[in-house]
């Protein structure tokens, strides 16, 4: 197996194995590099849908997503999709998967199934190398702190999807929670300090004014979300991406109007994070 940088801000693109036929040693390798790099990038993989989960399994322990629909036949896979006629995608924000439960998934496993013809990247940031590069001071600050994370604003009654044309494919509007996690955690594995918060579900700082909370995100935002931290992958058929939950963010660009794109996903199971 072989790991390259894939770009100087996150991720690493790994070839020389087949994601069909994983070994134990290669599957303890792939997490290792997955939990420093915070994403790992494969060409030409054509997996299908059995063995995705079987991938899945080798590498951790699968979570359900609430809102997303299954694929047909295999409730462990849920569909990330737009059709041409859709406007509205699926993660087209800055977000990390499920912080909005008490104990985060570790991360997801996404596979290429249909693509527009161009367009549809998906983005990821590496939010142990943005907080490496604060100020002790700064540091210092976030460390005292803890944010609260929902899906409400998004996934419940007049949440922002119920308001778009993906309303009618999402599921669970009462099945909106909230949580409380440390805004700089230990990542469970490595013990690197990683920012974590995110634009798309973290709703403030606890004990903070709604200004305060506004400004100090909105800074960490435009900090962990410039060149130097972040990568940006080009999705051809047989490409899958897999991400560290705790160490990434990820966004999908929504620029391919009038063209599908069908990305399965599976979700891995993670742990409260201090
Ligand atoms: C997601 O947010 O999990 C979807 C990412 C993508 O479709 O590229």
């Amino acid at each position: 197996m072989k790991f390259e940088a894939f770009s100087e801000g996150c991720g690493a693109l790994v070839s020389d194995v087949q994601l069909n036929n994983v070994s134990t040693e290669q599957a303890n390798q792939l997490r290792d590099r997955l939990h420093r790099d915070g994403v790992l990038f494969f060409r030409d993989q054509h997996l299908t849908p059995a063995q995705h989960i079987e991938l899945a399994n080798k590498l951790g322990s699968i979570v359900l997503n609430k809102f997303f629909k299954p694929v047909e036949g295999y409730p462990n896979i849920a569909t990330v999709q737009k059709t041409p006629t859709q406007t509205m995608n699926i993660g087209g924000g800055w977000h990390t998967d499920h912080s909005y439960e008490s104990a985060p998934a570790l991360g997801s496993i996404l596979v290429a199934r249909e693509l527009p013809s161009k367009g549809g990247d998906t983005e990821f940031a590496h939010l142990g190398r943005a907080f490496a590069d604060l100020s002790p001071t700064f540091k210092n600050l976030l460390r005292q702190l803890k944010a609260v994370h929902s899906n409400e604003h998004l996934y419940g009654e007049g949440g922002y999807y119920r308001d778009t044309d993906q309303s009618e494919t999402l599921s669970g509007v009462t099945d909106v929670g909230q949580a409380v996690h440390p805004v700089v955690i230990n990542h469970p594995q490595t013990g690197e300090e990683i920012l974590y918060v995110n634009l798309g579900h973290t709703i403030g700082i606890e004990s903070m004014t709604h200004g305060e909370s506004f400004a100090l995100l909105n800074y960490l935002y435009e900090h962990a979300s410039q060149p130097k931290y972040t990568c940006r992958f080009d999705w051809q058929p047989g490409s899958i991406a897999i991400w560290d939950n705790r160490v990434t963010w990820h966004q999908a660009h929504n620029d391919y109007h009038g063209e599908g794109r069908l990305m399965h996903r599976i979700t891995l199971a993670g742990e409260a994070l201090v």
